[in-house]
């Protein structure tokens, strides 16, 4: 089972006025199991007044450079990205969980595709690696970036994009859209929905059908931004998307909780050892439970996005309320996430181990 390491601030500077770039050295006897894919994510765990805070964030750096590097919006009110933004300095340390997430890209090197990237604001860090790992990687491969923000001061990494496109001028193709800066042509205005999807792919992509996608942001932005790409041809799944944040709960858009839901004898395999705790059906999932007992199972974002608790069901089964983080093939072998799930059998044994 992962678990949480201290990692040292190596390096911290502004992005942009609300948002940094941190870089986290890992020591060699870690750099394989801190080794990663580019678009993963790492779980990050602080203690605030006495608060455990948790959260995920993506991995900006390419896959092979050390120290890795995060890149952090700043929101209003957020404990963790304030305190990351006014507090956190080089030399600190915090706890860092090895890299996860279905997220990502397989770069070959024999490989000769187009690829698109749809980034809104900070949904461009793992975009950034992605994209970054590929043109490194597949020479013969071609990259178009959409990248929307409010307006330029607000654009993560632009340095980085425009020296990537300097550096691969033929084979990378940059697009920013602002939806709130006056801009000369139409298209390079307003939000990246479903018709400037299809606009951006008229413009730059005729002729040239696009072979994948990788999409990051708000969750209303992944659903059009995905529906549009297939409308334009791509097949459901050459369209990769990873949601930040926790998503909205729209009516009808997790299921009540199950009225069969019922208590359960749970027991949890994480690194070969056994432990046992009851639930109660009134518990609202098996992170919680199990917390209530003494028994830390490792989360990130409790909202079924970061997959940090994923774990795969042996015996029983359970519903869960929400799923953005597991793939369908995940769902069907058995994986489940553990803070969206209770128990519908009275014995439930869910093994941390496999992977
Ligand atoms: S902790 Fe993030 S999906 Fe469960």
């Amino acid at each position: 089972m992962k678990q949480y390491h201290p990692l040292t601030v190596a390096a911290k500077r502004p992005e942009t006025r609300d948002s940094v770039r941190i870089a986290l050295e890992v020591p060699a006897e870690l750099q394989d199991e801190f080794s990663f894919q580019a678009g993963q994510h790492l779980p990050v765990s602080v203690k605030r007044d006495g608060k455990t805070l948790r959260r995920t964030y993506s991995i900006c750096s390419v896959p092979g450079d050390w120290p890795l590097e995060i890149g952090v919006r700043v929101q209003a009110g957020g404990a963790f990205s304030e305190y990351a933004a006014d507090e956190l300095a080089v030399g600190d340390e915090i706890l860092v969980m090895p890299p996860g997430g279905q997220f990502h890209a397989e770069p070959d090197a024999g490989k000769a595709k187009t690829y698109l990237g749809f980034a809104a604001g900070s949904g461009i860090t793992p975009v950034l690696s992605i994209m970054a790992t590929i043109l490194r990687d597949e020479p013969d491969s071609r990259f178009a970036l959409f990248y929307g923000n409010r307006r330029q001061s607000t654009t993560m990494f632009i340095d980085e994009l425009f020296a990537l496109k300097n550096r691969y001028p033929d084979r990378l193709q940059l697009q920013f859209v602002f939806s709130q800066e006056d801009q000369e042509f139409p298209i390079a205005a307003g939000r990246l929905d479903a018709d400037k999807v299809r606009d951006l792919y008229t413009a730059f992509c005729r002729g040239t059908p696009a072979d994948e996608a990788f999409v990051c942001g708000p969750d209303t932005m992944i659903d059009a931004v995905s529906a549009a790409l297939v409308e334009l041809g791509l097949p459901p799944e050459a369209v990769h998307s990873e949601r930040f944040g926790v998503p909205r709960k729209t009516k009808g858009s997790a299921p009540e909780k199950a009225a069969e839901t019922t208590g359960a004898a749970v027991t949890v395999v994480m690194d070969g050892h056994r432990k046992h705790f009851d639930m109660d059906p009134s518990d609202d999932n098996v992170v919680d439970a199990a917390a209530e007992h003494g028994i830390e199972l490792p989360y990130s974002c409790k909202g079924g996005v970061c997959a940090t608790c994923r774990c795969h069901v042996r015996e029983g089964e359970v519903v869960m309320a929400t799923n953005y983080g597991l793939e369908p093939w995940e769902v069907e072998a058995g994986f489940v996430l553990a803070c969206q799930s209770r128990p519908v059998s009275a014995e439930l044994v869910l093994d941390y181990d496999k992977t």
